[in-house]
């Protein structure tokens, strides 16, 4: 089994900076001090674009300091608030594709991560895969014989059933999909950023994953054309992939003080003892 992290939406900017009164470090900081707490053990950590808010060479200096801190390997997509040269500035050793996308590809026995390029910088914030990236994703596929594959993006390729988001998904979704759809059943999931919001389901026979990201959440309306940003944790995914088989766990980083008691499992499947820990009055509604 392989354990990859999700992270997403840092929107990091240069020390100090806010993002809708957020502060997008010390909600990232919060959730590499977790990753680092529970999932030192994980294969990889991938972080699904918007890794800056304006794209600024400080600020990608700034995460290039912050990410050393995590205790695996980390792979970095671009999202539509990045700018690609000033990503591949501060971070020669990105692999890219031939025509210079931050698109890559990575073998973990059986399983096969692609990581795609969406960022159509014309645009605020829609995203595109050009002919040469498309090119380059069904090559990728082609090639991955008998391995299942996961795929990294930050755009959504198809509506998620929120109305704010309708024209900001990857312009041509259906052509990637349908890409996809066509690889023989060896594309299993898909896991994307860009939504602020957390939900998961499937699309012509591919789960999918999303987080909220780290930086500011949106409390989701379905209809209408107005987002609200709501003061909530940050969150990460923790994807669990076996055999073509995907299990995602959602991890909104606590502290110690949250926990109430602790109870451990009897191996017979019955209940243990439940053992309250010391500590204020639990709340009746959650914040
Ligand atoms: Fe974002």
């Amino acid at each position: 089994m392989r354990k990859i992290i999700h992270l997403t939406d840092l929107h990091l900017c240069p020390p100090g900076g806010r993002v809708i009164g957020f502060e997008p470090e010390s909600r990232l900081r919060a959730c590499i001090a977790s990753i680092n707490s529970r999932h030192a053990d994980a294969d990889l950590c991938v972080v699904t674009g918007d890794l800056t808010d304006a794209g600024d060479a400080a600020s990608y200096e700034r995460l290039r300091g912050i990410l050393a801190e995590l205790r695996m390997p980390v792979r970095l997509l671009l999202g539509n608030h990045d700018r690609r040269a000033a990503f591949r500035a501060a971070f020669p050793e990105a692999e890219c594709d031939p025509h210079g996308f931050v698109q890559s590809v990575l073998d973990l026995d059986r399983t096969r991560l692609l990581f795609l390029d969406t960022l159509d910088e014309s645009r605020p914030g829609a995203g595109i895969l050009c002919r040469d990236r498309l090119g380059w994703v069904a090559d990728r596929l082609a090639e991955s014989g008998d391995r299942s594959v996961t795929v990294f993006l930050h755009h959504p390729p198809f509506a998620i059933g929120v109305e704010y988001f309708g024209h900001m998904l990857l312009a041509n979704g259906a052509e990637l999909m349908e890409l996809l759809r066509g690889a023989g059943g060896r594309v299993r999931h898909l896991a994307f950023g860009h939504c602020h919001v957390g939900l998961s389901g499937q699309r012509g026979g591919l789960s999918f994953s999303a987080n909220r990201g780290t930086c500011h959440p949106i409390d989701v309306e379905l209809r209408g054309l107005r987002a609200l940003y709501v003061d909530r944790r940050p969150t990460y995914d923790v994807l669990l992939l076996e055999d073509g088989d995907v299990v995602v766990h959602s991890v909104e980083p606590g502290s110690d003080e949250d926990v109430v008691a602790e109870e451990r499992a009897e191996l017979d499947g019955g209940s243990g003892v439940i053992e309250m820990r010391p500590r204020r009055p639990v709340l009746a509604v959650a914040r």
